[in-house]
């Protein structure tokens, strides 16, 4: 089953069948919201808001591991991120669609990771039979491989979606994740320029980490709401990231959408043997 994690100002899919509300428990802490279990031609997709209702939870301070374990135990496979971001590479304009392929991490505070040695949280009601299990209730310490972060199978999936409805996008973005919840000064905006980002955002970090340490498939769309600190040469505003997020509502519910009903079934790609011989 597909899961759907929906940023700042996207809190809603018409033309959804609505099916359930649940409400998940993790060991970790509660999820930012209850997940929203939907139909849409006969495929099933679960929503969470990545912010809670009301926008409550900051970005550091978003229970990720919470999010992201709530998923498993609902049956979700694969998971779309779907965020604002400001805008470096100067091709972007705001209102662009962003499918990234790479990520820069430059958060600083949040828990990074499911299997923590000894110090590891163990689902006790989660009797799969997989890695992830038999990592976590051996206390195994686990380096997973992100050459390739992204599910190129999804992402491509994303791609093909954006080009025929004729939206303006960009693929192979790379990520830039800051800590927030401050936005980034102009010199910090340079030198992520410097080092080959095309957008910054605060969300994507561990959000994917987390999500391949399970061996998820995950693939993240960005819209790009405001050219960032000293590129645009106004004061930056959440106002002007929800106006965006708000005026694009409609394609990026045309997105979920479309991915929900194309994206395949069974994929070929190594997104599921990141476990393999990663721990030590
Ligand atoms: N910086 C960081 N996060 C963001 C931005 C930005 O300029 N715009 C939307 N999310």
């Amino acid at each position: 089953m597909i899961g759907i994690i929906g940023g700042s100002g996207l809190y809603n899919v018409d033309e959804i069948n609505i099916i359930d509300e649940v409400e998940v428990r993790t060991p970790f802490g509660e999820p930012s919201d209850r997940y929203i279990v939907a139909e849409y031609n006969g495929k099933r997709a679960v929503f969470l808001p990545r912010h809670g209702k009301g926008h409550k939870f900051p970005p550091h301070l978003i229970n990720y591991r919470a999010n992201i374990w709530g998923f498993r135990k609902l049956g979700v496979h694969k998971i779309l991120s779907i965020s604002a971001v400001g805008g470096i590479n100067p091709l972007l304009k705001p209102g662009d669609f962003v499918i990234s392929d790479q990520f820069l991490d430059f958060t600083k505070v949040r828990p990074v990771t499911f299997y923590e040695g000894i110090y590891t949280i163990v689902d006790e009601t989660d009797n799969r039979d997989d890695l992830v299990n038999e990592y976590m209730k051996n206390e195994r310490v686990v380096h997973i491989d992100v050459t390739e972060p992204f599910c190129p199978i999804m992402t491509k999936t994303l791609a093909s979606i954006c080009e025929e409805k004729n939206f303006r996008y960009h693929q192979n973005g790379t990520y830039a994740a800051t800590e927030g919840p401050r936005l980034e000064t102009a010199a910090e905006i340079k030198m992520l320029s410097r080092l080959g980002a095309d957008i910054v955002g605060m969300t994507l970090v561990p959000e994917i980490v987390l999500a391949r340490e399970i061996a998820m498939h995950f693939s993240a769309i960005s819209i790009v709401t405001n050219l960032a600190a000293g590129i645009s040469k106004e004061r930056l505003t959440s106002d002007e990231v929800i106006e965006m997020m708000t005026k694009k509502n409609k394609d990026i519910q045309q997105v979920v959408l479309d991915f929900i009903q194309k994206v395949p079934e069974h994929f070929d790609c190594n997104c599921e043997d990141v476990l393999k011989g990663a721990a030590i």
